[in-house]
């Protein structure tokens, strides 16, 4: 579990980060959400430890980072995998050789140990063995994003932090990392964290979501009560299209079995005739210039 207390961070005057409170549960897919320039990033460099906070705390199982020595830093460190925006792959080394590389870096494992963990991470994000001795420019940004993710979990990290990792994929390649990474965070019950603004993993693997807004966290929930949230801010930015706005009204009619307040009146008065009812009570079924009979109460 790691634990944010009122995170703040200024660029000298600017305040990025205005006081941030917020819990990510181990197990889970914690998504942080929201616009361009909100502060995603920012806030998980401050976590990672890229980037000094101004003030307040970041407990890692009850220990507050931001506070520790380096020693006990890089101790925290070493219990952190990360998948950057873009996949950052060594564009001179084959893929086995970047997965290989944090072993490399923090292990005195014999090759053929390390050879032997880097052939099961690999296999665990399903690439096959063909892919092992090619080269990051001659595979495709889905696998690229697979072996950017074994090399985040070669270390068996007890934390993920993912930034925007759907970055440059198609729809449904983006599904298939995202149910990846989830299947990875409940396997090994790691803490893991999502910068995103791809709606389709909201709704797929959304199970704890954080949505910032200039700075500040401005709603907390899941995938669920997303859908119902009443949040401006927060429907404004997620269901931005009429498109995803349709679909929210048709996902609060089935939880709730209600009409939406905000449903068009075509599609309302639609319904009233489809269901031979006077859903809005203006005492008629469906469109009243229409001269329908009024409703019977
Ligand atoms: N090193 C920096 N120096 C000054 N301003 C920065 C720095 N890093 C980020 N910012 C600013 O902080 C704000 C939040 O950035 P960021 O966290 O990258 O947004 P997001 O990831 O949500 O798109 C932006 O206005 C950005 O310009
Ligand atoms: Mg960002």
């Amino acid at each position: 579990m790691i634990e944010i207390k009122n995170l703040k961070k200024s660029f000298d005057d600017k305040a990025v980060l205005k006081g941030v409170d917020v819990i990510f549960d181990d197990g889970k897919c914690n998504l942080i959400i929201g616009s361009s320039g909100s502060g995603k990033t920012v806030l998980m460099k401050c976590m990672v430890g890229l980037i000094k906070p101004t003030s307040g705390q970041v407990l890692y199982d009850g220990e507050d980072f931001v506070n520790m020595n380096d020693i006990e830093q890089k101790a925290i460190r070493e219990k952190i995998g990360m998948l950057f925006q873009g996949g950052a792959l060594f564009d001179s080394q084959t893929v086995e050789q970047n997965v290989m590389f944090p072993l490399d870096m923090f292990t005195g494992d014999k090759y053929s140990k390390k050879k032997e963990r880097v052939k099961q991470v690999l296999e665990r994000v399903q690439l096959k063995e063909d892919a092992y001795r090619k080269f990051p420019s001659e595979i495709s940004g889905g696998m690229q994003k697979r072996v950017a993710l074994a090399r985040a979990i070669v270390l068996n990290p007890k934390y993920l932090f993912c930034d925007e990792p759907n970055s440059g994929l198609d729809p449904q390649t983006s599904m298939v990392i995202d149910k990846l990474i989830q299947e990875i965070t409940q396997e090994y019950n790691i803490t893991t964290i999502i910068n995103t603004h791809d709606m389709n993993s909201v709704m797929e693997i959304g199970d704890h979501i954080t949505y910032m807004h200039q700075g500040e966290k401005e709603w907390e929930g899941n995938n669920k009560e997303i859908i119902l949230s009443e949040n401006q801010k927060l429907n404004d930015f997620i269901f931005a299209s009429e498109f995803l706005k349709d679909a929210k009204r048709m996902r609060t009619i089935q939880e709730t079995g209600e009409i939406p307040k905000d449903m068009p009146a075509g599609v309302k008065d639609a319904i009233e005739e489809k269901l031979n009812v006077d859903l809005d009570g203006d005492g008629h079924i469906g469109n009243p210039s229409k001269n329908n009979p009024p409703s019977k109460e």
